[in-house]
């Protein structure tokens, strides 16, 4: 099993590439899209804040995750300014069935549950990345484009960030169940039906 030689090499690297439908939906779509957005970097924060609260041992976490919930919060306030200067309502979150389906692959035992928990979110984000940067290239709006850009550069070091965690916690046994979920999220990406959201 390969193991990156240092942290600043840890990528999650996706294996399967958001195919160009996605696109042509989420720009026909968009403020479906954005309504969604506004929910991802919700769960993003909370999820962020969930992580402090879980493992507040973990050296660096607390800080970590405190400044990763409050970047998350300022991307939600900027998407939901969105939302309002096009007169969209943020409603209910109906549910991510792709970031369900990978949070239902968490294991039990802490130990798996904590490095798990890393891994998912590590590749969430980095799928994220992938689209938001999808939007920065093909959104007609110049300042959409660059607002997409930001937050996909945003979303690329988070993606570093948790795998950094994920492989200083738990060593070696990070890369074999990191290609596991890779694996298991590519077929996802395969199977789901393709929505106007960012997964
Ligand atoms: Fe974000
Ligand atoms: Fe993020």
């Amino acid at each position: 099993m390969s193991s990156p030689p240092s942290d600043e090499r840890h990528r999650v690297t996706l294996r399967c590439e958001t195919g160009p439908r996605w696109l042509t939906n989420a720009l026909a779509n968009l403020d479906e899209v954005l309504i969604d957005h506004a929910h991802c970097e919700k769960k993003a924060a909370a999820n962020a804040l969930s992580l402090l609260q879980a493992y507040p041992d973990v050296p660096g976490l607390p800080a970590h995750m405190a400044r990763l919930a409050r970047e998350e919060s300022g991307h939600l306030a900027r998407v939901l300014q969105l939302l309002e200067r096009r007169g969209l309502a943020l409603g209910r979150d109906p549910g991510d069935p792709y970031a369900q389906a990978l949070r239902a692959l968490v294991r039990t035992p802490a130990a798996q549950r904590q490095l798990d928990r890393f891994l998912i979110a590590a590749i969430i984000e980095a799928r994220s990345c992938e689209r938001l940067a999808l939007l920065a290239r093909g959104l007609p709006d110049a300042e959409l484009r660059r607002f997409y850009g930001e937050l996909a550069r945003s979303e690329d070091g988070h993606q570093k960030l948790f795998l950094r965690l994920a492989s200083r916690m738990h060593g070696p046994e990070t890369w074999p169940r990191l290609e596991q979920l890779l694996d298991v999220e590519a077929e996802l990406i395969r199977r789901l039906p393709i929505r106007a959201a960012i997964h």
